[in-house]
């Protein structure tokens, strides 16, 4: 695994495009293996997430043709998938493994899911009890951990209220729900993105939504249709740090997602005194995408929590990293969630953030991290422990230090970003990064 070195300095300028939404890619991918007939999905992610996606859909029967601007599944319909020769290996992809156990869960035959030594840290029971309602037979590590064996049954359908604020929970009942007569109702505390309920709407399920809840009728006839993925809002939110630590920075990231559930980060970031313009230029398949402008400017800080933190949960890591760039500092409230994700966020943001000189406390379900003082950051050896947000979050928070860093492992950034580095070289004025 290569390491990266961030040399500090320089401005942010000009317009980037990003690889398409990771989230968006696999559910299209999902439901378009699932759909009768064939699908063309232009710019779906290059993530090394998503390609796990298509390798298990390969393994379950579904041909999949690869171009480098789009990929066309040739889709099998509801009862099509064939019985997988190996384990599915749903590698880094928590979106992968818990999405695709909601579609086996419903076939006519065993399937095993697991992944990487991280995603087989990651708790599975919060699918594992709702799918076990509707019928399911999963048998999990300790109750609770992936390798998942799934025992293909005919699923009942269920009215779930999803204890904890997880659109992957969401999205593997509903995906569940698919395969049983009926209708599958899911509601959720908090509202989290809904890519599942407007792809499932795209592709010809009848979908009604409510306040906070998502009603599926049962065994719809899903249509392949052809599909374009808007750049992925999470990445773009990096660029934007980026800019925002570095002044001089002027940066407008196009055709970027722009699905109101997604961009709670950029609302946090203007409310903070961010220069960010963002216009929406169209609306394809119920994703709204337009583009994002960002100039340098200072930050004020403040506090996420509540509904907030399960909104930008995939941007706190680096809404945290940009803490010593604000005037009074970042604090995260109500976001246990983080201490489940690829790595132990909270604890990887601490550590490596003080690792810098920062002032940082881990807290049970969240994190302050103190602003802007005297000294600058000074430069640090950073672990990402294998997890690409925080890989990227502290590439950016190290481009405003005093002095060289080192982020070790930074190939991880390629789980959602693939050509993260490469793309802060080329809008950084002056070469920034380099392999070591
Ligand atoms: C995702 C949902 C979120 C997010 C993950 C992608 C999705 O996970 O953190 O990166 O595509 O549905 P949870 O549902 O576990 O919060």
């Amino acid at each position: 695994m290569a390491d990266r070195k961030i040399v500090p300095g320089g401005a942010l300028r000009g317009e980037a495009t990003l690889p398409g939404d990771k989230s968006i890619s696999h559910r299209y991918a999902i439901l378009a293996a699932l759909a009768e007939g064939a699908s063309e999905i232009r710019h779906f992610a290059a993530a090394d997430d998503c390609a796990r996606t298509l390798s298990c859909l390969e393994a379950l029967g579904v041909e999949v043709r690869r171009e480098p601007d789009r990929i066309t599944i040739v889709g099998v319909g509801l009862d099509g998938l064939r019985t997988p020769g190996v384990d599915l290996d749903a590698g880094n992809s928590g979106t992968t493994l818990r999405m695709l156990a909601g579609v086996l869960a419903g076939q006519r035959f065993d399937s095993t899911l697991t992944g990487d030594s991280s995603v087989q840290r990651r708790p599975m029971r919060r699918i594992v009890d709702p799918l076990t309602r509707m019928g399911a037979r999963i048998e999990a590590r300790d109750g609770e951990y992936p390798p998942l064996r799934i025992h293909g049954v005919a699923l009942r359908p269920i009215r779930y209220e999803t204890p904890v604020p997880s659109a992957q929970v969401k999205s593997c009942l509903l995906l569940a729900g698919l395969f049983a007569e009926g209708a599958t109702t899911v509601v959720e505390p908090v509202p989290t993105r809904d890519h599942t309920e407007l792809a499932l709407t795209e592709f010809g399920a009848r979908l009604a939504r409510g306040p906070g809840a998502a009603i599926l009728a049962g065994r719809p006839r899903l249509a392949g249709r052809p599909l374009d993925v808007p750049g992925d809002v999470s990445s773009a939110v990096f660029l934007m740090a980026a800019a925002l630590v570095l002044p001089g920075s002027e940066l407008t990231v196009r055709d970027v997602g722009l699905n109101p559930t997604r961009t709670a980060a950029i609302e946090f970031l203007a409310s903070m005194g961010a220069p960010v313009n963002v216009t929406v230029t169209g609306t394809i398949a119920g994703e709204a995408r337009g583009d994002v402008a960002v100039r340098y400017g200072p930050l004020e800080g403040g506090v996420v929590s509540g509904a907030a933190s399960a909104k930008m949960i995939d941007e706190l890591p680096m809404l945290a990293a940009l803490g010593p760039y604000t005037r009074r500092g970042i604090t995260i409230l109500d976001a246990r969630e983080l201490r489940v994700k690829e790595s132990d966020r909270i604890a990887a943001l601490a550590d490596n953030l003080r690792r810098m000189g920062a002032r940082a406390e881990a807290l049970a379900d969240g994190l302050t991290v103190a602003g802007r003082r005297p000294e600058p950051l000074g430069g640090a050896e950073i672990d990402p422990r294998g997890d690409h947000r925080i890989a990227m979050a502290m590439a950016i928070a190290a481009l405003g230090a005093a002095r060289d860093s080192t982020i070790h492992d930074a190939d991880c950034a390629a789980v959602s970003f693939p050509g993260f580095f490469e793309c802060l070289d080329r809008l950084l004025e002056r070469r920034q990064t380099a392999s070591t």
